[in-house]
């Protein structure tokens, strides 16, 4: 089940770009890609710095940690490359016309 939530509108995120946002104790960090929408946990597992400040790799469909620069698979949340060994949440997206919404669970 889980509560959806809008984050924002669709074009409030240009396509290869990342934004954190808060709700309630979830840190989310939402990414486009062309006209697909990603949500994952933006705390790296690694240690506490934030992915949405990272680079979207669009082809690779993963983000890269700005701080150790482990990469993480915006589909499963598993990170790509070390130091970074465990995987960060993933969060079901809804886009519906121009909202864009994540399943808290
Ligand atoms: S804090 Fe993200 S890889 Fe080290």
């Amino acid at each position: 089940m889980g509560t959806q939530v809008r984050l924002c509108a669709r074009d409030d995120l240009a396509p290869g770009s990342a934004r954190r946002f808060d709700v309630d104790s979830h840190r989310i960090a939402l990414v486009r890609i062309g006209d697909d929408f990603y949500a994952l946990g933006d705390e790296c597992s690694h240690a506490d710095f934030s992915l949405s400040e990272g680079d979207v790799w669009s082809d690779e469909c993963e983000i890269e940690c700005p701080k150790h620069g482990s990469t993480f698979s915006l589909t499963t949340g598993e990170p790509q490359t070390l130091p970074a060994t465990q995987p960060v949440p993933v969060y079901v997206v809804q886009v519906d016309g121009d909202d864009v919404s994540v399943v808290i669970p």
